[in-house]
C-alpha cells in the first residue's frame, strides 16, 4: 500500500489490489500540489465535505475517468443532478468497494458547498475510516476539531493503524490539539495534513513531531513533503 500526500488534505493511495482511492482532490487550485490534474486516474474519490479545498477537482475528475464519488447525502443529491455517479452516505455508515470498506465518522466542521455560486447547505463534514484489503485501517480526519469521540468511537471502535490529522490552526486543530488528538487516537502512524498550503495555516511540523514524541512516543510522526509517499508492505 503506498499513501502519497498531494498537498493539503488531498491524498492518494494505490492499494495492495491496486484500487485507486483519491481523498478530498483538491488538485488544480492547490498552491502546494504539483501533480496535474489530468495526471490522476481514481477508482474511487472520497469526499470529507464540500467546502472548496476538498472538495476540489472532484467533478472534472468523475467525468474524465469514471470515477465512483463517495461522499455524504447531500452533496450525494447534488452530484447527481449533475449526472454523476455518487454514493451518499452519512456519519456511522459504511459501504464497500472491492474489498475496500469506507466508514464515513464524525469531524467538527462546516460543510456548505461554497464552490457554488449561490452556496448551498453540503450536509455534515466527515471524517473517514477506509479498511483496505490486507485489513489496515486508515483514519482521514479532515477538517475537525478535536473532539471527546477520537478517544472512545475512532480509536477504541475503528482502532486505525494511519491517521491523517490536520495540523493548521484557525480552520482545524492546530498542532497542540493534534498532539492530544494523537493521544487519544494512539494510531501507529500519523501523517500531518492541512498546513503550509497557505499563510493562515502556516505550522513548523517539527513542533507537532515534538508535541508529540513527548506525549505518545509509540506513535510515529511521518511528515511528507507534497508528491512524497509513505509506504508499507
Ligand atoms: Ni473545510
Ligand atoms: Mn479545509
Amino acid at each position: 500500500m503506498v499513501i502519497t500526500w498531494l498537498g493539503h488534505s488531498a491524498f492518494w493511495i494505490v492499494t495492495d489490489e491496486n484500487l485507486k482511492i483519491l481523498i478530498d482532490p483538491f488538485i488544480s487550485n492547490n498552491p502546494s500540489c504539483s501533480v496535474a490534474v489530468e495526471e490522476l486516474r481514481p477508482d474511487v474519490i472520497c469526499v470529507t465535505h464540500g467546502h472548496s479545498d476538498h472538495f476540489g477537482d472532484t467533478m472534472e475528475l468523475a467525468h474524465r475517468t469514471g470515477a465512483v464519488v463517495v461522499c455524504n447525502h447531500e452533496e450525494s443529491v447534488y452530484l447527481s443532478k449533475q449526472g454523476f455517479e455518487a454514493i451518499g452516505m452519512n456519519i456511522g455508515g459504511s459501504i464497500k468497494i472491492q474489498g475496500v470498506k469506507i466508514t464515513m465518522v464524525n469531524s467538527t466542521h462546516s460543510s456548505d458547498m461554497d464552490f457554488i455560486e449561490e452556496v448551498a447547505a453540503g450536509g455534515s463534514a466527515a471524517g473517514f475510516i477506509i479498511e483496505l484489503e490486507n485489513g489496515r485501517r486508515i483514519y482521514h480526519a479532515g477538517d475537525t476539531g478535536i473532539f471527546g469521540d477520537m478517544k472512545t468511537v475512532i480509536r477504541d471502535i475503528y482502532r486505525p493503524d494511519i491517521a491523517m490529522l490536520p495540523i493548521g490552526d484557525r480552520f482545524t486543530m492546530g498542532p497542540f490539539e493534534a498532539a492530544i488528538a494523537a493521544e487519544w487516537i494512539n494510531p501507529d502512524v500519523i501523517i500531518p495534513m492541512h498546513y503550509n498550503t497557505y499563510p493562515e495555516i502556516e505550522q513548523n511540523p517539527l513542533e507537532f513531531e515534538d508535541l508529540v514524541r513527548r506525549s505518545n512516543p509509540h506513535v510515529k510522526v511521518v511528515t511528507l513533503q507534497p508528491g512524497q509517499s509513505y509506504q508499507e508492505g
